[in-house]
């Protein structure tokens, strides 16, 4: 079990986010080791998680972001990112959110169609300047992961697909306020097989063959994310292996002179620091089963209703022996189950439980359904 400090967190009301930032640092730091050995650039998905003070440590190790909305970009500013390392993505960008970023001077767009493109070049000419763009491929390339998170399937909605991206560079070149400086990929998240970057890396050293003869140049080659963490066992994996990563690039990947190589990690950076604490409202002991009743849902933490998603569970205030339990939210709906069937401490009222590897996906997916409050999130250091 990892080390909580209990006796602070018992003044805090719950349920909160807990992010432990000695273990953020030391992955960020990983990240960054990693990546400087071979010179690439990653990105951080905000995505994963916009927690402002999450934000500002991020932010100060000099790495870029990976933005999907208008709104992320400015967080992004606010936090510290120098603009030129932010790169904006997403399928249905605003003109509003275009233009936000088109303000702020961001590093490129991640386009993912025509129309997009043409809405770029068009406001980019009203401001006068030349947007940099990267087209997103879809390399059709299965991840192996969750259906709702695998991205780069023909079927997908994302990116262009390889038969139409010459046709779509030829009409880049013909657009006054668009300048094409690379190509962009992302296949899908939690992707723990990390064989499947190799055909990733094969398609783009195609793709980049075809291009070439073709005489376009480009700058830059961006992977996306994906890199899965173990959920399973946060304390035996706390940091995931960014080493064998970033080595299956630079071994399958042929790279160009001058060529950059970016990635966008999200829930690889910040899933592990963070765990969702709850208190145990009430135990209900039914004929067969008993439930754990807890202050935190589905509202709070969506995966496990969303995506059927495993969070370790631990009873960090008992050390009595483990009792098998349902987990459950107090939400009105049948999904509201974070586990069946849970091993823990014996439990009762006001104990506080830990849902583990929350860091990523968990905060920034909070809603308010049943009017709830969104739950707040605190760092080791400021409690
Ligand atoms: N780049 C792009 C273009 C993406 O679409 C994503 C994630 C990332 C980077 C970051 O991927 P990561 O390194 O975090 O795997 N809510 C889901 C995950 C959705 C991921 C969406 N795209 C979950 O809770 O599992």
């Amino acid at each position: 079990m990892a080390n909580f400090p209990i006796e602070k967190l018992r003044k805090i009301e719950t349920p909160f986010y807990y992010y432990d930032v000695e273990l953020l640092k030391a992955t960020l730091n990983e990240l960054k080791t990693e990546a400087d050995k071979y010179g690439f650039l990653p990105h951080y998905a905000v995505k994963a998680n916009a927690n402002e003070k999450v934000l500002a440590i991020i932010a100060a190790t000099g790495i870029g972001a990976d933005c999907v909305s208008g709104n992320e970009v400015l967080a992004c500013v606010k936090a510290g990112f120098p603009a030129d390392k932010i790169v904006f993505a997403g399928v249905g960008k605003t003109d509003k959110e275009i233009n936000a970023a088109l303000d702020a001077n961001i590093f490129c767009f991640n386009a993912e169609s025509i129309p997009e493109l043409e809405v770029i070049n068009e406001l980019a000419a009203k401001k006068g300047k030349i947007a940099h763009v990267e087209l997103r491929v879809n390399p059709n390339v299965d991840a192996h992961t969750h259906s709702y998170i695998t991205t780069g399937l023909n079927e997908n909605k994302f990116g262009f697909s390889m038969d139409d991206l010459e046709k779509v560079v030829d009409m880049i070149a013909k657009m006054s306020n668009v300048e094409l400086i690379g190509l962009h990929f992302h296949i899908g998240s939690q992707i723990t097989d990390l064989g499947c970057f190799e055909p990733l890396s094969e398609r783009i050293n195609a793709l980049q063959d075809q291009l070439e003869a073709k005489g376009v140049k480009l700058k830059n080659i961006n992977v996306g994310g994906g890199l899965g963490i173990d959920y399973e066992n946060p304390d035996g994996n706390p940091i995931p292996n960014f080493k064998k990563y970033f080595e299956i690039y630079a071994k399958c990947l042929k790279l160009r002179d001058g060529q950059k190589l970016h990635c966008e990690p999200g829930r690889s950076v910040v899933a592990q620091c963070g765990s969702l604490i709850t208190k145990v409202t009430y135990v209900k002991k039914g004929k067969e089963k008993q439930f754990a009743i807890v202050d935190a849902g589905m509202t709070d933490l969506i995966r496990p209703a969303l995506y059927q998603a495993y969070h370790k569970i631990e009873n960090i205030t008992s050390s009595k022996p483990a009792e098998k339990y349902d987990i459950v939210g107090p939400i009105c709906e049948s999904s509201d189950v974070f586990q069946k069937d849970c091993s823990i401490a014996a439990a009762e009222r006001g104990d506080l439980l830990a849902l583990r590897s929350a860091g990523a996906y968990g905060e920034i997916m909070a809603s308010r359904y049943n009017l709830r409050e969104l739950p707040k999130g605190y760092l080791s250091t400021e409690i």
